[in-house]
C-alpha cells in the first residue's frame, strides 16, 4: 500500500482583483509517499498558485490541504516545518553569501549554531558548492544558484520538496545536472512535487503527471497511462502559405475515417489522427490550395495528449 503524505481537496482560489480571476478551480489531488509528481500545464494554469496554497503562502479562497497529516492553513508554522519550497523565482539572500543562506535559514528552522553550522557544511558538499561558499548568490550562474535553492529548501529535512518550475531558465547541461540532484533526492526518500510547462521534464522526471488547465486538473496518472487513455495519437501540424478556404480543407480532412481533429490555426493547420495509413497524400491533396510550407509530425508523448484535452498546445 502506498501511504498518502499530501491530500488536497476541493482546493480553490480567486483572486478578487479588478477582474475576478479563478486561478484554481476544485483541484483534488493526493500524493503518495516518495513519489515524484508532476503538475504540467501551460503559463497561467494555475501551478504557482496550487503550490503557493500547498506552501501556506497563499490562503485558499476554499477547500483543505494535509501535509502529514497537519491542516496547512490551520497549523502553517507546523507545516513549514515539514516542507521546502523552491519558488519559481529565485529568493536567495543577496546580501549573504552562499554559507550564510544557508545557515540562517537552518536558524530560522531553530537549530542551534552547531548544528545549523554542521548541516549547511554537509549541504554545500552535497550540492558541489563548498568552493564557492563565501561567494554571493549574485556571482552564481543560473544552475548553481538554482542548486543553491535546492539545498536551502531541504536544509531541514522536509518530508516533501514543492519545485515551481525548477528548470525555467536554465541552459540543458544546468537542466540536467537539476534532474540528476531530484533523481538523487528522491531515492532519499524524499516526496516531491514539481510544476513545469516542459512535457519532456515532466515525463522524465514523474512517477505521476497531472495535467492542469484553467485551473482544473485535466488527467492524472503515470505518462504510460496518460499516453494509453488518450490513445496513440499522431498530431500533424502544417505550415501553410495562405489560410484562404482553409475551413474546407479541414473540413474534408475531418470527413477522413481516423482524423480526430482538422484546426486551423495563425500559421496552418493541425491534425490530429488515430490512424495515419494513407493520410498524408490526402493532407497534401486537400491543402494544395493553400501551399505546404513546412510539416511536422509527432507521435504520442505527453504534448499529444495535451492538445487531446485541450485543443493546444503547451506553447501556445
Ligand atoms: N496575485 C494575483 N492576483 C490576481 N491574479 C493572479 C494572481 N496570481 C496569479 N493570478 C492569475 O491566476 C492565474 C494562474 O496563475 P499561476 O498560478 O501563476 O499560473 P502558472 O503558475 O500555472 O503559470 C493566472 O491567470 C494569473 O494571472
Ligand atoms: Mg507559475
Amino acid at each position: 500500500m502506498t501511504q498518502s503524505i499530501v491530500q488536497i481537496e476541493s482546493l480553490t482560489k480567486v483572486f478578487d482583483g479588478k477582474d475576478r480571476v479563478v486561478a484554481v478551480d476544485g483541484v483534488d489531488l493526493e500524493l503518495h509517499e516518495g513519489e515524484i509528481f508532476g503538475l504540467l500545464g501551460p503559463n497561467g494554469a494555475g501551478k504557482t498558485t496550487t503550490i503557493g496554497m500547498a506552501t501556506t503562502r497563499i490562503l485558499p479562497s476554499s477547500g483543505r490541504i494535509h501535509i502529514n497529516g497537519i491542516d496547512v492553513v490551520k497549523n502553517p508554522a507546523e507545516a513549514r516545518q515539514r516542507i521546502g519550497v523552491v519558488p519559481q523565482f529565485n529568493t536567495l539572500d543577496r546580501s549573504l553569501t552562499l554559507f550564510e543562506n544557508l545557515y540562517y535559514h537552518c536558524r530560522y528552522f531553530a537549530m542551534g549554531h552547531g548544528e545549523a553550522k554542521a548541516r549547511s557544511i554537509e549541504l554545500l558538499d552535497q550540492f558541489l558548492l563548498a568552493e564557492r561558499k563565501n561567494a554571493y548568490p549574485a556571482q552564481l550562474s543560473g544552475g548553481l544558484a538554482q542548486r543553491l535553492q535546492i539545498a536551502r529548501a531541504i536544509a531541514h529535512r522536509p518530508r516533501v520538496l514543492f519545485l515551481d518550475e525548477p528548470s525555467a531558465g536554465l541552459d540543458p547541461q544546468s537542466r540536467l545536472a537539476m534532474w540528476s540532484i531530484v533523481e538523487d533526492l528522491h531515492k532519499e526518500g524524499i516526496t516531491v512535487l514539481l510544476t513545469t510547462h516542459y512535457m519532456e521534464e515532466a515525463d522524465k522526471l514523474s512517477d505521476r503527471i497531472a495535467i492542469i488547465d484553467h485551473g482544473r486538473l485535466l488527467a492524472l496518472g503515470s505518462s504510460e497511462k496518460l499516453k494509453s487513455i488518450f490513445g496513440v495519437r499522431t498530431v500533424y501540424e502544417l505550415t501553410l502559405k495562405s489560410l484562404e478556404g482553409i475551413e474546407i480543407a479541414a473540413g474534408q480532412l475531418r470527413a477522413q475515417p481516423g482524423v480526430e481533429s482538422a484546426e486551423p490555426h495563425e500559421h496552418g493547420l493541425r491534425i490530429v489522427a488515430e490512424k495515419t495509413d494513407g493520410l498524408l497524400p490526402l493532407i497534401v491533396e486537400a491543402t494544395k490550395m493553400q501551399g505546404l510550407v513546412d510539416m511536422r509530425m509527432q507521435g504520442a508523448n505527453l504534448e499529444t495528449v495535451f492538445i487531446k484535452l485541450t485543443g493546444r498546445d503547451l506553447r501556445d
